[in-house]
């Protein structure tokens, strides 16, 4: 599977958005990750479909997947609303939802792709019964809420124990995401363990590079493992 890196506009400007996610678009991603927070199951507030809906024209236009992260409790209460404002796929975790798999139907049912996530302390078993029905498993390797927070390296063991659980499962097209701290240092293991989606927010939008020359050095990284 090739990888594929998702810059999250947690760490944008939001005064140019637009710009700052076409020059990201620009220099060759396919996916932009939105982070959903409430103030309640993570400690922060962001944006809601309002955003995801605004930047939908200029996802059609270039052409990228609007990858959505629900940091939120009861996320089962806005899923329709992230879906008419134009989510591609959407991310819940398991620690929001006592009924994760009427949730994954619900995200189904309106024709989007579904995953789920885990916090950094939750372990994979949680996953156990509804690995077949989700497309894509994101690994959290820093506790939800804010960017710029430093990788937890223990998250590698737990990519590569994941990846070893979905081909045991025979469920190896579900995709590896993994999101918090990546960066050109940390990228090239969770590549390694199997991860095929990379978020990256602080490491894409800093000021110390342009946007095009971080995912540049980003994609180096990722490279690097292949060979
Ligand atoms: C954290 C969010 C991440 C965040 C990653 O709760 O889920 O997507 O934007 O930021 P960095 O890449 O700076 O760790
Ligand atoms: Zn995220």
């Amino acid at each position: 599977m090739t990888v594929r890196i998702a810059p999250s506009i947690l760490s944008a400007n939001f005064t140019r958005l637009g710009d700052d996610v076409r020059e990201a678009v620009q220099a060759g991603v396919e996916m932009i990750h939105v982070d959903v927070m409430d103030g309640h199951f993570v400690p922060n507030i962001t944006v809601g479909p309002l955003v995801v809906e605004a930047l939908k024209p200029l996802a059609k236009e270039l052409g990228f997947l609007l990858d959505v992260h629900l940091m939120i409790e009861h996320p089962e209460r806005y899923i329709d609303d992230f879906i008419r404002a134009g989510a591609d796929l959407l991310t819940v975790h398991v620690e929001t939802c006592p009924h994760l798999h009427r949730v994954i139907q619900q995200i189904h049912a309106g024709g989007v792709k579904a995953g789920v996530t885990l916090n950094p302390a939750t372990p994979l078993t949680t996953l156990e019964e509804i690995l077949a029905d989700v497309d894509l498993v994101l690994i959290m390797s820093v506790n939800p809420g804010f960017g710029g927070q430093s990788y937890i390296p223990r998250s590698t063991l737990k990519i590569a124990n994941l990846k070893h659980m979905l081909n045991e499962h025979g469920l190896s097209q579900v995709e590896i995401e993994a999101d918090g701290g990546i960066s050109p240092t940390t990228a090239g293991e969770v590549v390694k363990a199997g991860a095929t989606i990379l978020v990256a927010g602080s490491a894409v939008f800093n000021s110390k590079a342009s946007i095009s020359d971080n995912i540049k050095a980003l994609e180096l990284a990722i490279a690097q493992v292949k060979v």
